[in-house]
């Protein structure tokens, strides 16, 4: 498995108060990493360590010299007197062609959207292209802090699936900050349950049984990590399934030379 990133025993103070302590994990090309914990528990603090927009009080960050980071932050403060549309958006990252743009968006589904307003977008639509710009990066590691925020139950189940359409179109790992386990946790290796320091981690299903998750989230958070067997046992995954037909996704590495 090739490693792209080993956090070592992180911690992050911040006026004396101690956010994060004892945070050791590795991340993983073609892993899926899902953080859970509750509000305040320094999901966002985490995120923004390992992008390094954050340098940890104590501990040590290997990460791949040449490793490529695509991020959806968990929001964005436009400034509403500063109109900006979709495509003007795109470039703020990166310098793009026009071309690249709109296949970029395509992957996100959103390429209608390119002459749009940033501010006149819906919640699924701003989210897709907060995604889109993170793609355009063809990361290695795609980071995302709650990316379904303001979106309703059709749009997170179309932009899971986009996510994972990215990953295996970017044979990237993934790192996502989530509350919607029903819909994450089949697809998740390895989840890391937060709350200042590492509860638990493993698998969903052993994650689940942790009397540590249970204590964190009750019984009704355990139920909602097991509920995704039984949606895959019954026909709503083969609804979904059918409602959502596979996005092809455009080869970019021809223009992006
Ligand atoms: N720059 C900062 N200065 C002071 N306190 C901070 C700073 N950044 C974060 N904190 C505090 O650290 C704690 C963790 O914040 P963080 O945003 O990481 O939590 P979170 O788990 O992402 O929460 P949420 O689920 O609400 O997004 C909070 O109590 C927050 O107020
Ligand atoms: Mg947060």
């Amino acid at each position: 498995m090739t490693q792209l990133m080993a956090l070592n025993n992180i911690s992050v103070e911040i006026n004396q108060q101690k956010i994060l302590y004892d945070v050791s994990f590795t991340i993983n090309l073609n892993q899926i990493i899902t953080i859970l914990g509750p509000n305040g528990a320094g999901k966002s603090t985490l995120i923004k360590v390992i992008l390094g927009l954050i340098s940890p009080t104590t501990g040590t960050i290997k990460r791949n010299s040449d490793l490529t980071i695509g991020y959806v932050p968990q929001s964005i403060n436009l400034n509403p007197t500063l109109p900006i549309t979709v495509e003007r958006f795109m470039h703020l990252n990166k310098q793009l062609h026009y071309t690249d743009i709109i296949k970029t968006l395509s992957l996100v589904k959103a390429e209608y959207l390119i002459d749009r307003s940033m501010h006149q977008l819906s919640g699924g639509e701003l989210q897709r292209v907060l995604l889109a710009q993170a793609l355009a990066k063809r990361p290695k590691l795609l980071i995302l802090d709650e990316p379904t925020q303001g979106v309703d139950i059709n749009g997170q189940v179309l932009l899971y699936d986009l996510i994972m359409d990215a990953k295996t179109e970017f044979n990237c790992g993934v790192v996502m900050v989530s509350h919607d386990l029903h819909l994450v946790m089949a697809k998740t290796n390895e989840v890391i349950c937060l709350n200042h320091h590492i509860c638990c981690s493993g698998t969903p299903a052993s994650v689940s049984n942790d009397p540590e998750f249970i204590s964190l989230f009750g019984q009704h958070g355990a139920s909602q990590i097991a509920l995704y067997k039984h949606h895959h046992n019954h026909d709503f995954c083969q609804h979904h399934h059918n409602q959502h037909q596979k996005v092809i996704l455009p080869d970019l590495r021809e223009t992006q030379k």
